[in-house]
Parts: C-alpha cells; sequence; structure tokens
C-alpha cells in the first residue's frame, strides 16, 4: 500500500469514533514531514480519537499522548487530566513538537461533558476567562518543560456564536478567535512562525443547509487553522 493510501486509512479507521474526536490524518502528516524527524519525540496532550499516536506509528516518530477519557483499544493514550489549579507536568522526555488540539472553546460542550466529570471536567466546559487562562498556564508550562527548538503545532477555528445568530448580532464578547490564539501564545513566550489554512470538506454542509444560513444572513466557518510556533 502507498504512504498516502496508508494514512487515508487511518482517518477512516475511526468511523465508529465522533467526527471531533478524529482530525484527518493527512494534516499531521504534513505537520510531522515538514517540522520533524524520524525518532523525535511527539507529545500529543488532548489525544481524542488516537490520530496523532497513529500517525507517529506510520511516519517513525515517538509519541506520548495523554486525555482525560480512556478510550477502548488505546492503551498507548494515557489518562492524564491538565488541572488548570494544579499544573503537572507528566511527559518524560523533552518533546520535539507539541501538537496541540484541545476542544474548539465550547464547540461540542455537552458531547465532551458526557465523557467527563465535576473533578476532571473537558476545557469546553469553561467560560472564556476560563479558557484562555487555561491556555495561557498551558502554553507557559510547556514553554518551560520544552527545549529551545521545540515546535508548538495548535491546531483550531475561529469559534463564534453564529449557530443561530445573524452574523451583524453576533456577541463578540462571545467568541474565540485565531487571533486570541495567537495572542496568548505571543504572551506565553511562542512566536508564530506558519498560519496553515485548513478546509474543512464543503461535503458537511448540504446546498439546502447553506441556503437556509444564508437566508438568515448566519455566516457559518468552514475551516480550521494550524498555527506552528516556535521558543522566542
Ligand atoms: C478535539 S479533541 C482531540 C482530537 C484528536 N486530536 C484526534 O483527532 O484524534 C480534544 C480532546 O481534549 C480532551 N480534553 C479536554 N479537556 C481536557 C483536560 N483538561 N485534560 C485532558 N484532556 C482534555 C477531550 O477529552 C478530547 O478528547
Amino acid at each position: 500500500m502507498t504512504l498516502g493510501k496508508r494514512i487515508s486509512a487511518i482517518s477512516s479507521e475511526g468511523n465508529n469514533v465522533p467526527h471531533y474526536l478524529r482530525i484527518p490524518a493527512q494534516l499531521v502528516a504534513h505537520t510531522l514531514y515538514y517540522f520533524t524527524k524520524p525518532g523525535d519525540l511527539i507529545l500529543d496532550p488532548m489525544a481524542g480519537g488516537g490520530v496523532v499516536p497513529d500517525v507517529c506509528l506510520l511516519f517513525e516518530r515517538k509519541c506520548q499522548s495523554f486525555d482525560l477519557a480512556l478510550r477502548d483499544n488505546r492503551p498507548e493514550i494515557q489518562r492524564y487530566y491538565w488541572d488548570p489549579q494544579n499544573w503537572t507536568w507528566p511527559v518524560t522526555k523533552k518533546p520535539d513538537l507539541i501538537f496541540f488540539d484541545p476542544p474548539y472553546f465550547s464547540k461540542k460542550e455537552r458531547d465532551y461533558e458526557k465523557k467527563t466529570n465535576a473533578e476532571s471536567s473537558s476545557i469546553s466546559s469553561y467560560t472564556k476567562e476560563e479558557y484562555e487562562s487555561f491556555l495561557e498556564g498551558f502554553f507557559l508550562l510547556s514553554h518551560r518543560k520544552s527545549k529551545a527548538i521545540t515546535r508548538m503545532a495548535l491546531l483550531n477555528a475561529d469559534w463564534r456564536d453564529f449557530e443561530s445568530t445573524p452574523a451583524s448580532k453576533e456577541n463578540p464578547d462571545n467568541s474565540i478567535t485565531i487571533f486570541d490564539y495567537h495572542r496568548v501564545l505571543s504572551k506565553t513566550g511562542w512566536e508564530v512562525t506558519h498560519r496553515i489554512e485548513c478546509p474543512l470538506s464543503s461535503e458537511r454542509l448540504s446546498g439546502n443547509q447553506v441556503q437556509k444560513m444564508q437566508d438568515k444572513r448566519i455566516l457559518g466557518t468552514v475551516g480550521r487553522t494550524l498555527l506552528i510556533a516556535k521558543r522566542s
């Protein structure tokens, strides 16, 4: 099987895992290809469905992956709760790259909440202030615990309260956008070197849905952004 087919197979293997817990494997493969080399250690702090460890295996990178929710058949993903009240670092060696794919603010909050409990709640249940302060704490900690050459790859999307709100009526106080991630990274000693746009498949929305959104003047989001940063 060609490398391309093996990468695609990783994306389709997780068909029983919700899509928001499995990012496209190609996205991880490209990140590893451009910013790491075989034998490098990759840290995946919020591993979800485990796409990053899967691609690391294929690309001969070492990987340490963590998540607060344990998944069946994924013993390599260690249960770990990043607790903003008590920051600790579970990684044994300094990583070469951190692939950080946290929940997109409150998107999918209800789905994540089913898998968590009061002591270790997903950051998707946080207020905007708590969410930003979590990011700040995590970026500071990872900056302290990494090497001079470590890269941070942060995947996220603009999160606005557009779901049932016309664009002109959106309240920016309720949104977290890539500019906010950029600001917090810079504030915590990470210099963004690349901003890579990752369009989402247009198949997610039927023509009918797009028409309905346009009629109500709702402006959706059709992409994610990968920010690559190095220690400044
Ligand atoms: C967007 S998903 C990651 C998807 C993953 N990159 C994939 O495609 O396979 C985010 C994950 O963060 C985890 N999470 C949220 N808050 C957490 C916390 N405080 N500590 C550890 N994991 C957390 C959730 O359980 C969820 O699995």
